[in-house]
Order: C-alpha cells, then structure tokens, then sequence
C-alpha cells in the first residue's frame, strides 16, 4: 500500500537523514551499523542510530532511538521511517521497533537503505499485520 503523507523532496531529507545517523552508531560488538530517520506529522525528522552496550541487553535500535526523540519532542504521529545501512543487504526493523512504531502510526511508510541497491519501499501494515495498537486499550 502507498501512503501518500510527503512530497518527494521530504522523503530524499529523510533517507540522507538515516544515512548520516549511521554514521554515528555505535555499534562495537555487532560492527553492524544502522541509521534511522522518522518523519512526523508535523513535517519534522528525527535521526537515530544504534548505540550498543557491553551489557548487550542494553542496546538500542536505530529505528526506536529516532522515534523516541521524536515523542520526547511532543511528536505523536509517524508518517515514514528510513534505515540506512551500509552493509550489502537490507536491515528490515526487528520486531520490538516495529511495535514501537505501531505505537504512533496503524501504518507508515518504511524505506529500506544500503549502499549498493536501490531503496526498497515497504509498509509498517504489510511487515507487522494483526497488530495490537494503542486503541486496544481505550474503553476497556
Ligand atoms: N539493529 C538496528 O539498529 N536496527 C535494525 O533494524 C536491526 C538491528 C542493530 C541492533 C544491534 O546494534 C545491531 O544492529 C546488530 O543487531
């Protein structure tokens, strides 16, 4: 499904966003780098990487860093999430990042990035389908 939510100039900030944002992980234990970039409703980007821990629990996902300095600026609705890795494959959202962004969005666009193909395009409906939402627990 297509979301039409952002212009196309928009979308390109957003994915030079992930990819600049994974420049910045920290990623020691994994060496696998990943950037993200969340695109609000507000019209604003927010960037994240991955900052691992040698309490390897502790880690955090690109994806879920961007989203939550978005919430933590007032930011309740996810248009469009970009990850950005510069590795050969794709990295599709684990499944804790997908639930969080079902948090602020029933669906979103999610732009896959890496450096040798081009970006691949999918929805946060099709890679997290049945899903339990927010609105689960109103009126309960
Ligand atoms: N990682 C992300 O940041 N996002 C993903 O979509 C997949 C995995 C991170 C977590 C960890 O730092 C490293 O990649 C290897 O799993």
């Amino acid at each position: 499904m297509m979301i039409q939510t952002a212009d196309s100039e928009r979308l390109e900030q957003l994915m030079r966003a992930a990819r600049e944002a994974c420049r910045n992980a920290y990623a020691p234990y994994s060496n696998y780098p990943v950037g993200a970039a969340a695109l609000f409703a507000s019209g604003k980007i927010y960037a994240g990487c991955n900052v691992e821990n040698a309490s390897f629990g502790l880690t955090i996902c690109a994806e879920r860093n961007a989203i939550f300095q978005g919430a933590a600026c007032g930011e309740r609705r996810l248009l469009a999430v970009a990850i950005a890795v510069p590795a050969s494959n794709h990295a599709s959202p684990c499944g804790a990042c997908r639930q969080v962004m079902r948090e602020f969005a029933a669906d979103c666009r999610i732009i896959l990035l890496n450096d040798s193909d081009p970006p691949l395009e999918s929805s946060l409906r099709d890679l997290l389908p049945d899903s339990f939402g927010p609105e689960f627990l109103q009126g309960k």
